[in-house]
Parts: C-alpha cells; sequence; structure tokens
C-alpha cells in the first residue's frame, strides 16, 4: 500500500486527492499544506508549497512513495527536481521544463521555431520600442508580462491610452518584477483546456474542458482564476481533436526533448478555435483550476497507476465515464478584487463540493480564507442535467460573502 503527498492547497489539490482515495493501492494521503476539505481525505501537514527543502524533509522522513506536485510556483522553484535528486518520486515536470508556463518567451519562441499554431508576437525589454510597435500594429493588442505573474500579467489594451498605461506597469515601474513582455497578435473565438499526461515525446490526453475565466455571467468583468468548467465540450468535432492533438499537443511535447527541457507531467495545452484554425493561447505546466474538478470525477480508471506510469515511462491506462460535468465556483464577493475572509460556510458538506480556500477557524467553524472558496460539481447524463444538479449544489451552501455566476456552460446547452 503506498503514501502520498500532494503538494497545494486548492479546489484542484482536492480533486486530485479525491481521485487519490479512490484507488485501492493507496492507504496514505497528506496534503501540503492541504485545506479544510481536503482535511476529510487526507492528513494536512502546514507547510507552503513553496518551501521545498521542508517537504523533501517531510517526504524522506514519512517515506512517501509518490509526490504529486499541484501549483506552478511549487514546480517554478524545483520541487520535483529537488525530489527526485533525494530519491524521491514526484509527478510533475522539472524547473527547466515548466518553463512552458513560467515563461511566455520561451514558449512563444518553441512554438516560432516548430511551427506550432499560435498568435503572432514580438518580445520587448524596452519601454519605447513596444509602444512604437503596438503603434504600427494597432488595436485590439495582448501584453503579456513575461513571467508568472498570478494570472494578472495578461491585459488585453483596446486603444493606446491602454497600451501605454500597461507597458508603463510591466516596463518602467517593474510592477511584477523587471522582465520582458510579449506583445501579441489579437485572437478571436472559444477557448479551451486540453490538459494531456506526457511522458517525454508521448502524449496520453485527457478529456478536455472548457473554464470560465471572467468574473460574471456572459463573460463580463475582470479575468479570474476561473469561474467555472464543464467538461466534455459538445463544440470540439473529431477534426478539432486530431488537430489539437497531432498539430500542437505532440509536436510541442517533441519540441520540448528537442531543447532539452523534456516534459513529464500534465502538458496543459490553453487553446482558441479561431475562424483561422486552433491556436495556442498559452501552456500550463500543470492541471488547470478548475479544469481538474470537473475531469477527475471522469476518470473511471486508477489515479496512482496513471502518476506511476508517467514517472516510470509506461503507458498510462486512461478510461472516462460516459456523462457530462460542470462545476460552479463561490467566490468572495470583491473576488478578484479586494475581498474579506473569515465568513462562517454552513451546508457545504457534498462530497461533490470540492474546497478552494477554506479554513477551520479558532472556533472550529468552517470560513471563507480565500478569493475562490467552493466549487461544486455536479454529472449528469446531459449538460442541462448537470447544469441543474451543480445549481441545487450551490444554492444549499449557506454564507453570505460569496457570489457565482449562473450560466456556466450555458453556450453550449442553451441553443
Ligand atoms: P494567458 O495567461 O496567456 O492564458 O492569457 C489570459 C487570457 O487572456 C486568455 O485566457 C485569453 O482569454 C486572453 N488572451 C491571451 N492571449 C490572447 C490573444 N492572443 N488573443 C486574444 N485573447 C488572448
Ligand atoms: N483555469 C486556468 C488555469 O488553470 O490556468
Amino acid at each position: 500500500m503506498a503514501k502520498v503527498l500532494v503538494i497545494g492547497s486548492g479546489g484542484r489539490e482536492h480533486a486530485i486527492v479525491h481521485a487519490l482515495s479512490k484507488s485501492k493501492k493507496v492507504n496514505e494521503i497528506y496534503a501540503a499544506p492541504g485545506n479544510a476539505g481536503i482535511a476529510k481525505l487526507a492528513m494536512c501537514v502546514n507547510i507552503k508549497d513553496t518551501d521545498v527543502d521542508s517537504l523533501v524533509e517531510f517526504a524522506k522522513a514519512e517515506k512517501i512513495d509518490l509526490v504529486v506536485v499541484g501549483p506552478e510556483a511549487a514546480l517554478a522553484v524545483g520541487v520535483v527536481d529537488k525530489m527526485q535528486a533525494s530519491g524521491i518520486k514526484a509527478f510533475g515536470p522539472t524547473k527547466a521544463a515548466c518553463q512552458i508556463e513560467s515563461s511566455k518567451k520561451f514558449a512563444k519562441d518553441l512554438m516560432k521555431k516548430y511551427n506550432i499554431p499560435t498568435a503572432g508576437y514580438e518580445t520587448f525589454d524596452d519601454y519605447d520600442s513596444a509602444l512604437a510597435y503596438v503603434k504600427e500594429n494597432g488595436f485590439p493588442t495582448v501584453l503579456k508580462y513575461d513571467g508568472l505573474a498570478a494570472g494578472k500579467g495578461v491585459v488585453i489594451a483596446n486603444n493606446l491610452e491602454e497600451a501605454q498605461e500597461t507597458l508603463k506597469d510591466m516596463l518602467l515601474d517593474d510592477k511584477f518584477g523587471h522582465g520582458k513582455v510579449v506583445i501579441e497578435e489579437y485572437l478571436e473565438g472559444p477557448e479551451f483546456s486540453f490538459m494531456c499526461f506526457c511522458d517525454n515525446e508521448n502524449i496520453y490526453p485527457l478529456e478536455m474542458a472548457q473554464d470560465h475565466k471572467r468574473a460574471y455571467d456572459n463573460d463580463m468583468g475582470p479575468n479570474t482564476g476561473g469561474m467555472g468548467a464543464y467538461s466534455p465540450l459538445p463544440f470540439i468535432t473529431k477534426d478539432d481533436y486530431e488537430y489539437a492533438l497531432n498539430e500542437i499537443m505532440i509536436p510541442t511535447a517533441k519540441a520540448m526533448v528537442k531543447e532539452n527541457t523534456p516534459f513529464k507531467g500534465v502538458l496543459y495545452g490553453g487553446l482558441m478555435k479561431t475562424k483561422d484554425g486552433i491556436k495556442v493561447i498559452e501552456f500550463n505546466s500543470r492541471f488547470g483550476d478548475p479544469e481538474t474538478e470537473v475531469v477527475l470525477p471522469r476518470l473511471t480508471s486508477d489515479i496512482y497507476d496513471a502518476f506511476n506510469a508517467i514517472v516510470d515511462g509506461a503507458k498510462p491506462v486512461l478510461t472516462w465515464e460516459d456523462c457530462y460535468t460542470i462545476g460552479i465556483v463561490l467566490a468572495s464577493k470583491g473576488y478578484p478584487g479586494s475581498y474579506q475572509k473569515g465568513f462562517v460556510i454552513k451546508n457545504a458538506d457534498s462530497d461533490d463540493i470540492y474546497h478552494m480556500g477554506t479554513k477551520i477557524d479558532d472556533n472550529g467553524n468552517l470560513v471563507t480564507n480565500g478569493g475562490r472558496v467552493l466549487f461544486a460539481v455536479a454529472k449528469g447524463k446531459t449538460l442541462e442535467e448537470a447544469n441543474r444538479k451543480a445549481n441545487m449544489l450551490v444554492n444549499e451552501i449557506e454564507c453570505e460573502n460569496l457570489f457565482h455566476r449562473t450560466d456556466i456552460g450555458a453556450k453550449a446547452y442553451k441553443k
């Protein structure tokens, strides 16, 4: 029987822990640092997800058989490299491979070199040249800070004023740190998330999902980490799937090997179906959040075996329940801007509610502890059924400081 350590504290990690808890081969699950929902399935240990030395020490002391890493921040500081150097099996890419997410320039240069379809772009480190380029190419234009910026490093500028302000933040005032800016051609079309297990040049697709990034209904309001998701995707045809797999994901895995940054873990294609074909918006080097919370509940094969297969260089078995899932985020009022924490939550005990940002307070109450707080997910034979059930779960939850979108998946089921 195996002992597994999951690193992270969000809904994604709750879904991973939940999937691991169904494996007959796993008998002990630890989470660092975990959250109040994860604590029902795993032993939470109070170590920060980027405190690599303490994580390695813990894994060694507990003789952990497998470490699974959720967040990009932990990957970007090399937690997988250090675990492996200490002889501990870890699922996730190395720090070098993780650059496909942590550096926009690395990802764009890779795509250009290997002819992987994406928006046209140029990279700048000086304000005047960046501004001149923007003026020449017109609006809207997409400005991306070249580094991890917690989802806030991408701005779509609709006019010169917005572009000037953003470039000033990114290049003159170093608001996200001292770095470069990638300026991209603006693309239009539905976005979707294609997460694949990747073992060097081999790609093993998971089921597709779509995130809803804007804060409010009808895709209004600011960009967030994601306000809801559903899976699978009726608007993706068999040809779309084949194209995304054979022209994007497999060539990218092969390119990573050629560049001496072989990738093992979840390679996440953030893709867009434009009128000129499917193109890459971004790559992530990890499971998506909240996509994972609608995809893993549909997995019917053993996820512990699948993780081990990838780490060991074997072919994982991945089978899926033939159903739809819809999941709705309950977020703190004010998110993605500033918000308060510590509001009591009641009636959130269902196994179908993943915790994204919760904790137990000093009085033993479950309270809000983040921007995104809970994720209610439901299955159905149709998207309508999944939507109805997900909304029933949401409506049962009592908390005075939460809001949610009411149109997750609606574009796919409302004709
Ligand atoms: P990223 O962090 O690169 O995924 O960008 C965040 C969001 O900005 C994406 O999910 C898109 O909605 C939007 N976006 C990024 N790049 C482009 C682009 N080239 N054209 C249109 N929208 C984009
Ligand atoms: N849901 C978007 C992400 O995980 O980056």
